[in-house]
């Protein structure tokens, strides 16, 4: 599948370039495709992959009981990822079925590189895409 990069924001977007970019409403000309974006961050060191690929859980869980959810929780790292002023995880990204759904953006004060999304799927495949500000995009694909 294609992957395109929002030069704005740093969004990704799976097979085709949008129309306007979800996040921060660049136009379609702020797309750039590159398909080897993920390979080419995980070409540094088996460190670096362990202190950035999203360790993911998807559950069952209470806390929405108007209809079907699963809850996604994600954490940076096997190792955690630090979060220091020059060296953070900038956003992680949600896709269903290779379609965005949500982002949760980080600052590095206070912090842990982790979060919770409760999405209306329990079947599907959920795409974890996380950016490190110095050693890119990392993904993980969990099948419900
Ligand atoms: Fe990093």
């Amino acid at each position: 599948m294609e992957i395109y990069i929002c030069k704005v924001c740093g969004h990704i977007e799976f097979g085709t370039a949008p129309d306007v970019c979800p996040v921060c409403h660049a136009a379609k000309a702020a797309f750039q495709k590159n398909n080897s974006i993920f390979e080419d961050s995980a070409k540094d060191n088996s460190e670096g992959i362990k202190k950035h690929t999203p360790c993911v859980i998807t559950r069952k869980d209470a806390l929405i009981e108007e209809g079907p959810s699963t809850n996604v929780k994600v954490r940076i790292g096997e190792v955690l990822h630090p979060m220091l002023e020059n060296h953070f995880i900038h956003f992680i990204d949600c896709y269903i079925d290779g379609k965005f759904t949500a982002r949760a953006e980080f600052s590095p004060e206070a912090i842990y590189p982790a979060t919770d999304f409760y999405i209306t799927k329990t079947s599907g495949k959920v795409t974890i895409v996380e950016r490190c500000n110095l050693h890119g995009y990392w993904r993980t694909d969990v099948n419900l």
